[in-house]
């Protein structure tokens, strides 16, 4: 049996956050990015910063429009200057 996690498809977002973007073609829409950094569908918000553990702020969701399909690089580290956009800060954890 094999305990290790299993590694998303491609597109799929990685359900936590990580040292590297999450790289994806994304049809034109809205889009919320999760701030809390406890949703299972991150870098997706997925509603989860609504149980706030007591004595935290509640961290909503960032939501970008995104106007024509386009490659976009979503920050999972969560060092990015341009947040919910990757800048590269990645690299220099
Ligand atoms: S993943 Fe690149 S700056 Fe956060």
């Amino acid at each position: 049996m094999n305990d290790a996690p299993r590694k998303p498809s491609p597109g799929e977002p990685p359900g936590h956050p990580q040292d590297r973007p999450f790289v994806v073609t994304c049809a034109p829409g809205k889009y919320a990015l999760c701030r809390c950094r406890r949703s299972a569908r991150f870098p997706w918000c997925d509603g989860t910063h609504r149980t706030t553990p007591a004595g935290e702020a509640e961290q909503t969701p960032v939501k970008i429009v995104i106007d024509v399909e386009r490659e976009v690089a979503w920050c999972c580290c969560g060092r990015s200057a341009k947040h919910p956009f990757c800048d590269g800060s990645h690299t220099r954890i």
